[in-house]
């Protein structure tokens, strides 16, 4: 019997819509003769529904009318394994078995590791990075912190609490001048997509910036903004023994700020938190934005950046399809910088794998395979110990333990 693949998609997140393309993008290439696919939407709400509605990209236009075409579910988790089921109904709730999942979300509350939680609570083998390198690849301040200790190059950064900055704007001003030079560039620490990101040329700025960024997240991340910049970036697909970086590309964005528009948006003009942001021309996510393919660089720098991003994703425990975005100072011997991870990419990076060779539907393959592997490596793990210290407390009760 051909396995059954749950898509995961949607979810609480800024980027509810983007994960609602590269879902559908990723489920019409899973080829059907080897899986059964089940699409579960997750709603902005956080709950879910399944259906062959969400097939159909033109069917997400009206929220209302979707949902009315779906049936709210749930999962269970069962002796011999994991049922999608209808929350509603008296008899006749168990829709099918589900055998993996498959996220494709983007963003807080659920790639963060928020899905993979709840599908490690499930027991239901997932593709991708697990609950760690989620939440590692989601909080920008701490993977620069991890991969500083691995010895990849990233840019000097700052991350203080809002709350800090509101008591005390003067010193964490001060702060900030003291360890990183002007323009510099303030990030909320979790966000994707260019949301909440604004360069300061000054003080003033500094200060409005940081009030704006203030709005997305506790968090707030500055460093140095290189002036003269190229963004290069480059896919990982694999685990921990079978990782290969893609060809690389390089977004068309000539050192300005990619906003939100430019990267989803057809025709989007800049958006808030841009700087003289460009047209995009995107129809379909992140694989029609412009870019360069392959990016034109030396066969010398093309390898060093291939070998940080394989670096990057073992360092920080990353399974699946990654993208690793890369930031290159033009004026300093062009530099290369980890800026980020995406563990779950804009349509999967399929684009960049297509042009390395491999198909978008070899690369779904590949994901569900991977999934499959880390379950049967895991199960080969000890997660209990046969000493059963609860039963003495059957004689004693509480007062038996330790402590009382
Ligand atoms: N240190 C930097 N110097 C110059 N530009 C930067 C810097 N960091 C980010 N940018 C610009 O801002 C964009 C968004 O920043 P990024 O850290 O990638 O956030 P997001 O997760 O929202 O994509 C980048 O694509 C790049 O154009
Ligand atoms: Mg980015």
């Amino acid at each position: 019997m051909k396995p059954t693949v749950a898509v995961f998609f949607g979810g609480q997140s800024v980027e509810h819509e983007v994960s609602v393309i590269s879902a559908n993008q990723a489920m019409h290439a899973i080829d059907k003769e080897a899986y059964d696919v089940v699409p579960v939407y997750i709603t902005k709400q956080g709950t879910f529904y399944s259906g062959v509605a969400l097939f159909n990209i033109a069917n997400y236009i009206n929220e209302e009318d979707l949902l009315k075409q779906l049936v709210e579910v749930c999962f269970v988790r069962a002796e011999d394994g994991v049922y999608m089921e209808k929350t509603r109904g008296l008899f006749g709730r168990r829709i099918r078995k589900i055998d993996v999942a498959v996220p494709v979300v983007h963003g807080t509350n659920v790639e963060d590791g928020t899905l993979q939680g709840y599908l490690e609570l499930l027991g239901l083998p997932y593709s991708g990075c697990d609950i760690a390198s989620s939440a590692l690849g989601m909080d920008k301040a701490v993977m620069k912190t991890v991969l500083k200790e691995a010895g990849v190059a990233v840019l000097v950064c700052r991350c203080f609490y809002k709350e800090d900055f509101y008591k005390d704007s003067g010193a964490v001003v001060a702060d900030l001048e003291q360890n990183i030079a002007y323009p510099m560039i303030v990030k909320p620490y979790n966000t994707g997509s260019s949301i909440g990101i604004r360069v300061a040329e000054d003080r003033d700025a500094l200060i409005e910036c940081i009030e704006y960024a203030a709005d997305f997240a506790e968090r707030i991340l500055v460093e140095h903004a290189i002036e003269h910049l190229r963004e290069i970036n480059c896919s990982v697909l694999g685990d921990h023994s079978s990782a290969k970086a893609s060809i690389l590309e390089e977004p068309v964005s000539s050192g300005e700020i990619l906003s939100y528009e430019d990267k989803y948006m057809s025709g989007g003009k800049g958006g808030k938190g841009t700087k003289g942001a460009k047209v995009g021309n995107a129809k379909q996510g992140m694989a029609s934005s412009d870019r360069k393919l392959p990016a034109d660089l030396s066969d010398e720098k093309t390898e060093e950046i291939k070998a940080m991003a394989l670096m990057t994703f073992r360092a920080l425990g990353c399974s699946g399809v990654s993208r690793i975005d890369f930031l290159m100072d033009t004026d300093d011997n062009d530099k290369v910088y980890v800026n980020e991870i995406n563990t779950i990419p804009g349509s999967l990076s399929f684009y960049l794998w297509e042009a390395s060779g491999v198909s978008f539907s070899e690369l779904m393959d590949t994901l569900i395979r991977l999934a499959l592997k880390r379950k049967r490596e895991r199960e080969l793990l000890h997660f209990s110990f046969d000493s059963n210290i609860l039963k003495n407390f059957g004689k004693t009760g509480l007062k038996g333990s330790k402590g009382k």
